[in-house]
């Protein structure tokens, strides 16, 4: 293969390969068809965007608005889960809406909760990666929901010698603060779209164990995954699909990959 990456990584630790809102090249993002192909093709791990509706259920939905992602229109802060429910999340993406035999699995708005069962019932390991989108515009809600969630499934409070099968990601320091602050043990993943220059030497805001860099900065910047192992912090990178981004991001040392095609990067770095 023109990209064989196996061992390419200097440590020899495998590189985590995270399902971005499912395996969404090969089904629509965020459903469950999206996640159970993710796990049947072995990602490692599942990211997931979470949203509040109107009604206080926390959804996987990407964007602010349901536009682009199904047959209905609005903000999902202003629609409550049943209007969610009556929609379509699958045909723009082709999935079947056969009226006789509906894909739900396909078709329907994926809850979190939901989500969280799927990862219970998967039968391996599966790490989950849950994201808070826009948090200050409910003021602490979204990460109060989501670890009396995680707290239900057992998952807010991993034992101290088990590493946490969840992680929560944002682009707001703020709103990993407040995770920090209700569930210390709970890994938290500061994603970076660019880099401060209070961030450039690797160190990230306080308590804050794992970078969530663009493949953009490492792909003009390599050596900041160095600067950031240096500084005692693991690198988790998105969204990495194409196979010179795979091969570069093994080669630099990285702990974890982000993409769309799970099956093919597991394939390119020689894992079945
Ligand atoms: O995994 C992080 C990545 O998903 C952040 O960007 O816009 O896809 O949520 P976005
Ligand atoms: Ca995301």
């Amino acid at each position: 293969y023109a990209h064989q990456a196996r061992d390419l990584r200097p440590d020899g630790h495998p590189l985590t390969v995270v399902a971005h809102r499912g395996a969404s090249e090969d089904a629509p993002e965020h459903t469950l068809a999206a996640y159970r192909k993710a796990i049947e093709d072995g990602a490692d791990a599942l990211e997931c965007d979470v949203r509040l509706t109107a009604d206080g259920h926390l959804v996987c939905v990407h964007d602010r608005r349901v536009n682009r992602t199904s047959n209905g229109r609005g903000a999902v802060s202003t629609l409550e889960l049943a209007d969610l429910a009556a929609l379509d999340f699958g045909s723009w993406k082709g999935a079947a809406t056969d009226r006789e035999a509906p894909d739900l699995d396909a078709t329907s708005v994926l809850t979190l909760e939901r989500l969280l069962e799927l990862v219970a019932d998967a039968g391996r390991r599966v790490e989950l990666a849950v994201e808070t989108k826009h948090p200050t515009r409910w003021a602490g809600q979204v990460e109060e929901r989501l670890l009396a969630l995680l707290g239900r499934f057992g998952l807010a409070a991993p034992p101290p010698d088990e590493p946490s099968r969840v992680r929560v990601m944002s682009f707001s320091a703020r709103s990993l603060h407040r995770v920090r602050a209700a569930a210390p043990a709970l890994p938290t993943v500061y994603l970076m779209q660019f880099v401060s220059p209070r961030h450039r030497d690797g160190r990230l805001p306080t308590g804050i164990r794992i970078a969530g860099p663009s493949i953009r900065i490492i792909r003009k910047d390599p050596d900041y995954v160095a600067r950031l192992h240096r500084a005692g912090n693991q690198v988790h990178v998105w969204t990495v699909n194409d196979p010179a981004d795979v091969e570069l991001c093994a080669r630099v040392g990285v702990d974890a990959v982000i993409t769309n095609r799970p099956k093919q990067v597991l394939s390119q770095l020689g894992r079945p």
